[in-house]
């Protein structure tokens, strides 16, 4: 297993390009099964989870290729499509769920397996289940697979008026991509409003697809019969722009993040200011400059992780890293995930001063950490490992990076373009 060898101390200056997201480019590839024609997506992330599911589409029989520079992937799912989603595939990429409604709606079945608890939590689809359910959808549940098809004599999802017990975020956007096809008229309620759904609904409404109210808490989708080709830009990745704004509060310097888009990340930078960051926008993206070393400059800050608008639960490892080597105490809540502390032991054998009381981590910022092994659990809880070992003394091996390789494009080498002492090591 490949791990990341890292000499703590270097401030990070210099320009790198924020690549696109991983969480709009999963569902927008699950998107083009729902026509028949040519799709082609640019700005894909170079990710292990989007190779994953590439796998899983041509699995389907979708044709894909990769195109030059732009990320460019083209898609075509012909008739007949394999409605089936193998749990050999779907057990290393929950995302894998995101098939459920697209397959639903292009061929009337799907079976889909169940993706399984990851380290962060259970994670059920029971929530998918019942918004599809409502949509007319017959689905059972059994030997690990979710069983769904059209009564007969059906061949649409039918409009309905969808209201999850929380809000979720694929669950969302499976709703979102099955009811464009669905005969009448659906409603979300309580809809996801993270910025990788509004990208989603645009994709869609480029295919001919009838969307409005993305980005609130409430999209009707007027169904239609058919949908078109077309071509769609993912957007740019807020988690990964965020994950490069703590680094360099964390270690200090002068960054430009070409592509990175402020109002996405605004609660983070809010927090990144009032800690004593600097922040602003410049020409297509973001500059962050910070004075020194954190804990010669910078504040720590609470912060409780909810729902978009809200501090994502995807950048709290990241900036509990920051507030681990930030003057002061701060609380961090977590209330979307059971189970997403995992950082915390590892950031502690850096020398880290952090307690756990179920929801909550209080954390003592320190002076210095000192490099050590650290074992990666968790994509993000990687990526707080690696913030941690940019501002450690001496050396840092992260181990087991499959999981930051999952949902980074190439960070090593992002990092090192910035000046960063940073190598891969392959295991
Ligand atoms: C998406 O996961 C993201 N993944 C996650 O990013 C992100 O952390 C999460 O949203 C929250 O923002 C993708 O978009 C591919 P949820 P998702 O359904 O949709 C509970 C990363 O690091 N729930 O919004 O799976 C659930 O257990 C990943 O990039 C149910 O109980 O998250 C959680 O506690 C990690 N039943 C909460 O709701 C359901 O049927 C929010 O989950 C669905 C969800």
């Amino acid at each position: 297993m490949d791990k990341l060898l890292i000499r703590g101390g270097k401030p990070l200056n210099g320009t790198i390009a924020i690549s696109g997201a991983k969480n709009a480019a999963l569902p927008e590839m699950c998107a083009t099964l729902l026509t028949s024609e040519p799709v082609r997506l640019y700005n894909v992330p170079r990710l292990r989870d989007v190779a994953t599911m590439r796998r899983l589409l041509e699995n389907m029989g979708v044709q894909i290729q990769t195109h030059g520079e732009r990320g460019g992937m083209s898609f075509q799912s012909m008739e007949p499509v394999n409605s089936e989603a193998p749990y050999e595939l779907v057990k290393t990429m929950r995302a894998s769920v995101l098939a459920l409604g697209p397959l639903l709606a292009r061929t009337g079945r799907a079976r889909v397996s169940l993706p399984g608890g990851c380290a962060i939590g259970a994670r059920p689809v029971e929530q998918h289940i019942k918004g599809l359910q409502a949509m007319g959808a017959e689905i059972r549940v059994e030997h690990g697979y979710i069983e769904a098809s059209l009564p007969a004599g059906r061949t649409r999802l039918k409009g309905a008026s969808i209201t999850t017990d929380m809000i979720t975020v694929t669950g969302t956007e499976n709703f979102l991509m099955a009811a464009t096809l669905a005969e009448g008229t659906t409603v979300l309620e309580n809809a996801a409003q993270e910025p990788e759904i509004p990208d989603l609904a645009e994709m869609l409404i480029k295919m001919g697809a009838k969307i409005s109210g993305h980005g609130t808490s409430r999209i009707v989708i007027e169904g239609v019969e058919k949908l078109h080709g077309c071509e769609h830009a993912v957007v740019a990745d807020r988690i990964e722009c965020g994950t490069f704004l703590c680094a360099v509060a964390a270690t200090g310097g002068d960054v430009l993040l070409e592509h990175g888009r402020p109002e996405h990340l605004d609660v983070v930078i809010d927090k990144l200011c009032e800690a004593g960051v600097d922040i602003v926008r410049e020409g297509d993206g973001i500059r962050v400059r910070a004075a020194g070393p954190a804990w010669q400059h910078l504040k720590a800050q609470s912060f409780r992780t909810t729902e978009y608008p809200g501090f994502p639960t995807d950048m709290q490892a990241q900036f509990m890293a920051l507030n681990a080597v930030s003057q002061g105490s701060s609380l961090v809540t977590e209330t979307i995930f059971e189970n997403r502390f995992m950082h915390v032991s590892e950031l502690s054998r850096l020398g880290a001063n952090i307690t756990i009381d179920g929801k909550n981590a209080m954390v003592e910022g320190v002076e210095r950490l000192s490099g050590a092994t650290v074992m990666a659990t968790d994509l993000r809880a990687s990526a707080g490992l690696v913030i941690a070992g940019l501002v450690a003394e001496g050396e840092t091996t992260v181990d087991r990076i499959y999981h930051l390789d999952r949902g980074y494009d190439q960070m090593e080498v992002k990092l090192r373009t910035l000046g960063a002492d940073i190598e891969r090591v392959a295991g």
